[in-house]
């Protein structure tokens, strides 16, 4: 029995050392210890012993218990150190290494011109709107005086979503004037931006897609020269102290008067040249004294009340603003050319 004992401490000793992880562990602790295992096994036989040599065997089967018990706690005090060791070297974070550049994006040179257009006009105490970009065809034309047959609503200009016409991509932001009338409480100064859109093949100045922005007062005893103030108001901080603006006559349906407003060229200074075409001029854009009869379809009192509209592109205006010569770099969106605003 002795070396059957001496046998079993050796053997345990080795499963124990060859150990590779917590579950090798476990299963040569029940190999050995467990109460299926080999020492109980062997301490089974203890009764076939006589009583003289029982005590010296049942010392040494104690002594193998708590070599094996020992062993085994040591075993997993060094399994449990590796494991630890293992985990914080597969986590190490090596703070020496230079982070990895986060590339952002670039604010778009449109949106900064329309950002700067929107603090001006916030600053005048006007309101910004959003709107439809698919419009009913009444309010893009007939509640904006243009009524059946007018040009403008021709199919070759338009893009329409229905055979009766009756649907449409605006091809302006002024429905917007039709939809604060129609929902805001009077006296009402707003601003519109946002796309519109036009059957126009694309090209260095014309692309289907563009964006406006509509801009609209209605109070009491508005008049033209309020009018002429805002707008020069707007370019002097738009363009610097000074710019000259000119007024001409032209003809919209739902104004009345009508004009148009340039700008004097910024690269010339009034003296012509290829950005002006010679001009001296640019065109900014078109406005005028809201028709009374658009008022009144809005069941607005044109005897009370009077107002002015006035829109314009804003890429445009973004692109004199930052000497921009091509309308499809501003859609490209090629992050060399947005970076350099
Ligand atoms: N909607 C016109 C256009 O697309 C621009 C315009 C002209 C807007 C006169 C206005 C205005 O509000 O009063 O050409």
């Amino acid at each position: 029995m002795k070396q059957q004992l001496e046998q079993l401490r050796a053997a345990a000793l080795a499963a124990i050392a060859q150990a590779g992880g917590m579950e090798d562990l476990e299963n040569a602790r029940v190999r050995f210890l467990g109460k299926k295992g080999e020492l109980t096994a062997v301490l089974r036989q203890m009764g076939k012993l006589s009583p003289d040599e029982r005590p010296a065997m049942g010392q040494l089967a104690n002594e193998v218990r708590a070599v094996m018990e020992k062993a085994i706690d040591e075993a997993r005090i060094e399994l449990e150190a590796a494991a630890l060791e293992r985990k914080l070297k597969n986590e190490a974070v090596d703070v020496t290494v230079p982070g990895e550049k986060v590339t952002l994006g670039h604010k778009h040179p449109m949106y900064i011109a329309l950002d700067e257009i929107k603090d001006i006009f916030v600053g005048m105490g006007f309101t910004v709107l959003d709107g439809p970009e698919v419009e009913l065809a009444e309010l893009n034309f007939d509640r904006l005086n243009a009524g059946e047959g007018h040009p403008s609503r021709d199919w070759s200009d338009t893009f329409y979503f229905k055979e009766d016409s009756s649907v449409m991509l605006r091809s302006q932001t002024s429905p917007m004037q039709v939809r604060a009338m129609d929902t805001l409480p009077l006296p009402i100064r707003m601003i519109a931006p946002g796309r519109v859109y036009r059957k126009d093949e694309v090209d260095a100045t014309h692309s289907p897609m563009f964006h406006q922005v509509e801009g609209m007062v209605i109070d009491k005893n508005v008049t033209m020269a309020d009018l002429k103030g805002t707008l020069n108001a707007v370019v002097e901080q738009l363009y610097g102290k000074g710019t000259q603006t000119r007024f001409r006559p032209h003809h919209f349906p739902f104004t009345e008067p009508s004009c148009e407003m340039d700008v004097q060229c910024h690269k010339c200074g009034g003296k012509g040249c290829p950005t002006c075409k010679g001009e001296g001029w640019i065109e900014l854009l078109g406005a005028g004294m809201i028709h009374p009869h658009v008022l009144e379809m809005a069941g607005i009192d044109p005897n009370v009340w009077s107002g002015w509209a006035f829109g314009f592109g804003l890429e445009r205006t973004a692109m004199r603003r930052f000497k921009i010569d091509d309308l499809r770099l501003i859609f490209e969106n090629d992050v060399r050319f947005l970076e350099q605003f």
